[in-house]
């Protein structure tokens, strides 16, 4: 009788900080085994010369959703997370989004329902938009428990983001009930305020889209967000940083000891807003928020990967077709302001990384683990069940042919987008088998997951999410006269 349902042999396996030559035995979904000439398989996989890495933590990608314009995204959950396998994600994070005026619970119970189709496993932060006194008070802290336990805050788009006051009710409530928070930070009223300046001149082609963003409102709402998470000692988490300024205010932040986290994303070390300056509104394609920016703030993201500025690399995924329901929703000739927000990424997000990272020498392979993998795991309470290769941990890995050359076109992606913002590039790197639990979803160029195989990952708030216990003085009853307000 075999020792294992499936062992993976000799390949080079690579965590966020070990490499060996080793065969990998996994039994009932889980790995149980690492080691030299491990005993049989009912199945076994060659992956001499090749790389086994996890497969990869996507905690930022916009499913099945509808953006702050109301706009719907290409992807569904079956689309979506296929994508995700095809480059060698098996856990993506994306959003359960409440709308103003509903509760949050029915907006959970909705999200849930459609990620039954998804073929990959799966969490989701709850996006507050309407942090009513029953969302603060009951529906919230019943959710955390049940396992819901990261909440996206915006500080910009009209209809979703919340005042300063509402962040500090909800980031006084995640450290009460132990959860993550997470943010958009943009500041609303300067990228409004210049917008309507740009329009009312005639400046309404797509790259305005990328003036209007300007790169003070991220440095200003960046650094507002971590005062206030400093303010009631509440670990947050920066999304999708797009400057070299905000990088430095999130680099100060962890200079002083606060549990602050970066993101960022490919978009932001492979375009630039030069790729909104195309013929008529073609350069909707390209438009997102924040948008790219420029070659300086690109090498300060890429030095802000390596030197340990960013924890997590993820896709930021809203994929939205270019046609009338998606990007020309609101207007076949929209102004860049009616533009829906957002670029395709699951399915990249590592080869673009690995090639251009790893390959190029920009980064180590540990340091890609963690930020793909890894880290992803660790802040959002999924490690070490995701996000690793170890005894115990779910069997999601993926197999990388480090020297494969993909050469990426429009349709090279498996995503319902319809267009490729990376087109035309050329990359060294890929993963070739990718399996999930031990199944394997990914091989020779097909997927083999079934429609809803995927699961729901219920997680408590790991570790990252914990208060350092540092109030400031007002805020502290050891300090402020004894005034207890949280
Ligand atoms: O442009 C983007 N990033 N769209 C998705 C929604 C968001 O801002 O995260
Ligand atoms: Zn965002
Ligand atoms: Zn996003």
């Amino acid at each position: 009788m075999e020792d294992f349902d499936l062992v993976i042999r000799a390949g080079d396996v690579i965590t966020a900080s070990d490499r060996m030559t080793a065969d990998i035995g996994i039994r009932q979904g889980r790995i149980t085994a690492l080691g030299e000439r491990l005993g049989r398989g009912i199945r076994e996989i060659d992956a001499s010369g090749k790389l086994v890495l996890p497969g990869g933590v996507d905690s930022h990608c916009h499913i099945e959703q509808l953006s702050a314009f109301g706009i719907m995204t290409a992807d569904d959950f079956y689309t979506g997370t296929m994508s995700a396998a095809y480059g060698g994600t098996t856990t993506v994070i994306p959003f359960a989004a409440q709308h103003r005026g509903q509760s949050l619970k029915t907006v959970v119970d909705d999200y849930r329902a459609c990620a039954k189709k998804a073929v990959i496993d799966h969490a989701f932060h709850m996006i507050v938009s309407d942090p009513s006194p029953e969302v603060l008070d009951s529906e919230l802290p019943a959710l955390i428990q049940e396992g819901f336990s990261s909440i996206k805050l915006f500080m910009t788009y009209d209809n979703i983001r919340v005042s300063d006051e509402q962040m500090l009710d909800v980031l006084a409530l995640a450290r009460k009930e132990h959860a993550m928070v997470v943010v958009h930070a943009e500041n609303h009223g300067m990228i409004h305020w210049l917008a309507d300046k740009l329009l009312q001149k005639g400046y309404r082609s797509p790259k305005y889209h990328a003036v209007s963003h300007v790169r003070l409102a991220e440095t200003e709402a960046v650094s507002r967000a971590i005062q206030m998470a400093e303010m009631l000692d509440q670990p947050l988490t920066i999304f999708h940083v797009s400057t070299e300024g905000s990088m430095k205010v999130i680099r100060a932040a962890q200079d002083r000891g606060q549990r602050i986290y970066g993101e960022t994303c490919p978009q932001y070390l492979f375009l630039t807003a030069e790729d909104l300056d195309k013929p008529g509104v073609d350069g909707a394609m390209w438009c997102c928020s924040p948008p790219p920016r420029d070659q300086e703030d690109q090498t300060a993201i890429w030095r802000g990967l390596a030197n340990g500025t960013f924890q997590v690399f993820s896709s930021d995924h809203a994929p939205y077709s270019f046609d009338e329901h998606g990007k020309l929703a609101r207007s076949k000739d929209p102004s860049f302001r009616e533009i829906a927000n957002g670029l395709p990424g699951l399915e990249l997000r590592m080869p673009l990384l690995f090639s251009e990272g790893v390959r190029r020498g920009r980064i180590d392979i540990h340091r890609f683990v963690e930020l793909c993998c890894t880290n992803g795991a660790r802040l959002y309470g999924l490690h070490p069940q995701k996000g690793t290769i170890a005894i115990g941990a779910d069997a999601d890995i993926a197999i990388w042919d480090p020297d494969m050359k993909v050469t990426l076109g429009h349709d090279s992606t498996h995503d319902a987008t319809g267009y490729c913002p990376y087109a035309g590039m050329t990359l060294t790197g890929w993963p070739v088998t990718v399996l999930s639990r031990g199944e394997v979803i990914i091989d020779g160029g097909a997927c083999h997951a079934k429609r809803g195989r995927g699961r729901l990952l219920l997680r408590p708030a790991g570790d990252a999410a914990k208060p350092l216990g540092k109030l400031p003085a007002e805020l502290d009853p050891a300090r402020n006269f004894g005034a207890d307000v949280l």
